[in-house]
């Protein structure tokens, strides 16, 4: 856990980038290799998948972050049901790749309920063995809202399964869903790209109610100055930064800023 959370202040800036695991060559991730290059230094921890991983972090950068492995998938954009997933790397494969955690999605509600927590509880079950943590993603469908009820109730799932950290995304009264999972730790996803003031705005409401970071893609990889956006993430979350403190880091990156492909 000390590998991914931060233990000197309990926080993390986590980069997903396992975008592609469904979605194919995504904005921001066409060139994986430049976009690897380019943020690695930025965050304390990368969510990707194997073939990311073999396939586009440069020989020198290995290592140089740790790495939270995709094992779950199954599925593509082109289908309108997301969550018939199942487990996709071995604990054998995590070990031999040296990730510091793995990640699941949960789809709660679904059609495909029971086998993604079954896919949460069998990954744990193997990982706990050999102090791996688990993350799991409360991945939502298409139907459910993302509110309190639901997002606590995804999380509280995961919890109970023995997850170690959950990765859900933001909503109204935050701290309650934090509060009903504690002390298991919260990040929080970042969905859709969106403005960076309400990017950051996110960020900052999420810690304030206890998340102990982000794992945000989307946000990052699609800005226009996605250096600029991630340093500015990295001030709330380490530096307990307000939105306009990180906003001005952001603007101070732009005059270099370039988009990635
Ligand atoms: C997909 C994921 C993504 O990593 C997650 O959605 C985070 O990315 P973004 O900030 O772009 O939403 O786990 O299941």
């Amino acid at each position: 856990m000390n590998r991914i959370i931060n233990p000197k202040d309990n926080r993390v800036v986590m980069f997903a980038i396992d975008h592609p695991y469904f979605q194919g060559p995504t904005t921001g991730l066409r060139n994986m290799s430049k976009t690897i290059k380019t943020l690695l230094p930025y965050c304390d921890c990368v969510m990707t998948t194997r073939g990311a991983v073999r396939s586009n972090i440069a020989l020198e950068d290995v290592g140089l972050k740790p790495v939270m492995l995709r094992a779950t998938g199954g599925n593509s954009v082109l289908n309108e049901d997301l969550s018939d997933e199942k487990l996709t790397v071995t604990i054998k494969e995590a070990i031999r790749m040296d990730a510091a955690g793995i990640a699941i999605s949960v789809f709660i509600g679904s059609a495909n309920q029971q086998q993604t927590i079954m896919n949460l509880t069998e990954m744990i079950n193997q990982a706990e063995e050999y102090g791996i943590p688990v993350l799991a993603v409360t991945a939502v469908g298409k139907k459910m809202a993302r509110d309190l009820r639901y997002l606590a109730l995804a999380s509280r799932i995961c919890q109970d399964a023995g997850a170690r950290i959950i990765k859900t995304y933001y909503c109204e009264e935050f701290s309650r869903l934090v509060d009903a999972v504690s002390p298991t730790a919260v990040v929080v996803a970042g969905g859709k790209h969106t403005s960076a003031p309400d990017s950051l705005q996110m960020v900052y409401n999420s810690i304030q109610a206890g998340a102990v970071g982000v794992d945000f893609g989307r946000n990052i990889f699609q800005d226009d100055n996605p250096i600029g956006m991630i340093k500015a993430i990295r001030s709330i979350v380490h530096e307990n930064h307000t939105v306009k403190e990180a906003l001005d880091i952001y603007n101070a990156c732009l005059p270099n800023a370039s988009k990635l492909d």
